[in-house]
């Protein structure tokens, strides 16, 4: 017994080893689809290193804003054009990369539609609809070069900005108003070096009440060595914010608050501190509802979603104590817009100047007050769609997208979140520069350094092979009617269950049955010999999250408490063959992340030429042959 289980545990760790290199990422996700069917795309003329997408909703055409370049793609019609817009000028620049007009922004703007770009250190905005025009001088709406802390926000006839106004001196990043009814700008006391993620203007109940909220990371003031070096924030500014009324302070937003966004980890304590993307999905009910889907990460590259209400940001604000500031507060409180022709008091702008943070921290929403989940993704970007379901509940979807280039397609369910889908949307892995979302029409916008492609969201054909396929995915979008995985859209009676612990039984029984044959492709088939062992390994990844071994459909062995988790059958039995699956649970998150078919082995000859067909497309052909072999040395 002895010898016999510390033969099987080297076993075991060496085959996890070649499981893990043979793994790659297909085992840990559900499902993987590459280039799927519905996808349409266009190929760029060259290679961009930067993209500016603009999309109208419910448009089916893209704009494409690049190197020297706009393109223009109709993914219905097919029609698509370019345009150049060249640097002329290039003396301004040193750099020989700078002296490129790098197209920055699209917007509509007072009837318009501009475009911005770089232009070699001269910023320059074109009206597209009077393409024969020269374009005018535009700081503050263009970079001089290429900046990855540039936002542009556009509000009626209002444009903010974080871009400088000038491109030697100015070197403290700003936040201004740089069209509309004045110039203002922030103190540079109160940020410090801050990476600007997003911006977004919120009308609420009373107009002079709207406000302007920005979301950005900065370097932590609290320099103690537990304090982590930066911090995410949300900042906030009135509309109707008239600047000061001395003449130092004239041209400054004294409307300024910054408070601090929470998303730790409560099992370990671990924080999320960077800010990367964030997303902003507005309640057609009330304002406070909106919510601020926060995507950050940590030091190790992990990421989690974070989710806020702006009603309770609004309320942070409103309530909180300013941080290091004891004394009363004035009558006009620091952060309060003022009304009609009102300038903020001088002394309510000396406090709110010297003190711009508020002490009270703003904290997830409820019920969970923690992340939404967390993963060892890096992810980049996302993108947040509402859906309603054949059960008439609204879904939020997030779309991920990960540094190597995929979508990861996340469900948020009552008790949790699900990773449904992983989409490769290119031919070739690329990186993805930039995504937007098309809401009315369902559809998705990536663009890499070489193509642009429209998804569409509801991709039902990828779980078409039965009814139990298409029900067991989950996918708000879809279900199962007539014999088909079909969209929702399709307004038909579907057979749909989005619960976390559904099973596929409403399924009529034959669909079933059919299912079990058909989704063969989807494991990893191995033929065993009778009688003989087999190892099941399961890739653990996180000690917060449990592992489950699946046999046929039903839990065989949990592995919270031993590690690695791996399956060891003794003896292969008629029984013991079958569909084996491992299954990890975090937070709700639960992930199928192997899937073996255990097949009879017929005769050895036939089955060794059947596992190199089998394998001879996959590129872990040898590896897994290696191991096969291995297995079959040791155990016959
Ligand atoms: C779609 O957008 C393009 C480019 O902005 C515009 O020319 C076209 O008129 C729009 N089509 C519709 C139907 O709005
Ligand atoms: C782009 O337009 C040209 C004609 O201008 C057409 O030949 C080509 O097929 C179009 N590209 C795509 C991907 O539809
Ligand atoms: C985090 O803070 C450090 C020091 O405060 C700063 O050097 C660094 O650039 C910041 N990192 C990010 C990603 O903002
Ligand atoms: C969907 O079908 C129902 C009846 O089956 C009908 O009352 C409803 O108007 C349809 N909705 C749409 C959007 O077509
Ligand atoms: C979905 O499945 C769950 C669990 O199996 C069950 O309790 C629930 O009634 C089902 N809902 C529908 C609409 O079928
Ligand atoms: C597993 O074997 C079955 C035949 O028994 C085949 O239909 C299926 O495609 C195989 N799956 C894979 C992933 O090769
Ligand atoms: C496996 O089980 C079969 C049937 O129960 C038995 O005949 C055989 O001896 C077992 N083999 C081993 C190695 O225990
Ligand atoms: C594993 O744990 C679950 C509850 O968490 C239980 O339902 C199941 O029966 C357990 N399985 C085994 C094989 O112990
Ligand atoms: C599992 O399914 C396989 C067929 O796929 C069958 O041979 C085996 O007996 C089943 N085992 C159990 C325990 O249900």
């Amino acid at each position: 017994m002895g010898l016999n289980s510390r033969a099987t545990y080297l076993v075991a760790l060496w085959t996890s080893h070649l499981f893990l290199l043979t793994a790659g990422h297909s085992r840990v996700n559900p499902r993987i689809i590459t280039a799927p069917k519905g996808e349409r795309h266009f190929l760029l003329d060259k290679h961009e290193t930067l993209t500016t997408l603009y999309h109208e909703e419910g448009n089916s055409s893209l704009l494409v804003g690049a190197e020297g370049k706009l393109y223009y793609f109709d993914f219905e019609s097919s029609s698509n054009h370019t345009e150049d817009f060249p640097a002329h000028d290039t003396e301004a620049c040193q750099k020989p990369e700078e002296k490129k007009n790098y197209l920055t922004f699209i917007g509509k703007y007072n009837d318009m539609l501009l475009l911005c770009g770089t232009n070699a250190c001269k910023p320059t905005c074109w009206n597209l609809a009077d393409r024969n025009k020269v374009g005018e001088a535009a700081q503050g709406l263009a970079p001089f070069v290429p900046n990855q802390n540039s936002l542009v926000l556009v509000d009626g006839k209002d444009i903010y900005s974080t871009i400088g106004l000038h491109q030697h001196n100015g070197k403290i990043p700003r936040f201004r108003q740089v069209r509309g009814t004045g110039e203002l700008y922030t103190s540079d006391t109160v940020m410090q070096n801050p990476k600007f993620v997003k911006a977004t203007v919120i009308k609420q109940d009373e107009r002079h009440d709207d406000k302007i909220y920005y979301f950005f990371q900065e370097d932590n003031p609290d320099k103690s060595p537990e304090a982590p070096l930066n911090v995410s924030r949300v900042a906030q500014l009135c509309k109707g914010d008239k600047g000061g009324t001395s003449s130092l302070s004239a041209s400054k937003w004294t409307t300024f608050l910054k408070a601090t966004l929470v998303c730790v980890n409560p099992a370990t304590k671990g924080n999320f501190d960077l800010l990367q993307d964030v997303f902003i999905v507005p309640s057609d009910k009330n304002w406070r509802e909106t919510r601020v889907y926060g995507l950050f990460s940590n030091s190790w590259g992990y990421s989690a979603v974070c989710v806020y209400t702006i009603g309770d940001i609004d309320t942070v604000f409103r309530t909180s104590k300013l941080k290091g500031y004891t004394k009363d507060m004035p009558h006009i409180r620091p952060g309060q817009c003022p009304w009609g022709r009102n300038h903020t008091p001088p002394e309510t702008f000396k406090i709110a100047d010297l003190h711009p943070a508020v002490e009270e921290k703003v904290q997830p929403v409820a019920p969970r007050n923690s992340p939404l989940f967390h993963n060892k993704n890096r992810y980049q970007k996302i993108g947040v769609h509402r859906i309603q379901a054949r059960d008439g509940h609204t879904y939020n979807v997030l779309y991920l997208v990960t540094d190597k280039g995929y979508i990861h397609k996340i469900v948020e369910m009552p008790h949790g979140v699900l990773n449904i889908l992983e989409i490769q949307p290119f031919q070739q892995p690329a990186p993805i520069l930039a995504m937007t979302l098309d809401h009315r029409r369902a559809k998705l916008y990536v663009s890499s350094p070489s193509e642009v492609v429209q998804l569409p969201m509801d991709m039902c054909e990828v779980y078409h092979r039965s009814c139990e396929s298409c029900v067991m995915a989950k996918d708000p979008y879809c279900g199962w009617a007539d014999g088909k995985c079909v969209s929702v859209k399709a307004n038909l009676t579907m057979l749909q269950n989005l619960t976390l612990e559904s099973s596929p039984e409403i399924c009529p029984h034959s669909s079933f049955k059919q299912q079990e044959a058909d989704s063969l492709e989807s494991y990893r088939n191995v033929t065993v010999a009778l009688f003989s062992r087999y190892f099941l390994y399961c890739p653990t990844e996180s000690h917060a999250a449990t592992y489950k071994w699946h046999h046929n459909g039903s839990c065989i062995q949990n592995c919270s408490t031993h590690w690695p988790c791996f399956h060891f059958i003794e003896n292969v039995t008629h029984d013991r063959y079958g569909r084996y699956t491992c299954i990890s649970e975090e937070n709700g998150f639960s992930q199928t992340l192997v899937r073996e078919w255990l097949l009879k082995q017929p005769k050895p000859s036939q089955t060794l030429r059947w596992r190199s067909q089998a394998a001879a497309t996959s590129p872990s052909f040898w590896l897994g042959f290696l191991q096969m072999m291995a297995l079959a040395l040791l155990f016959q």
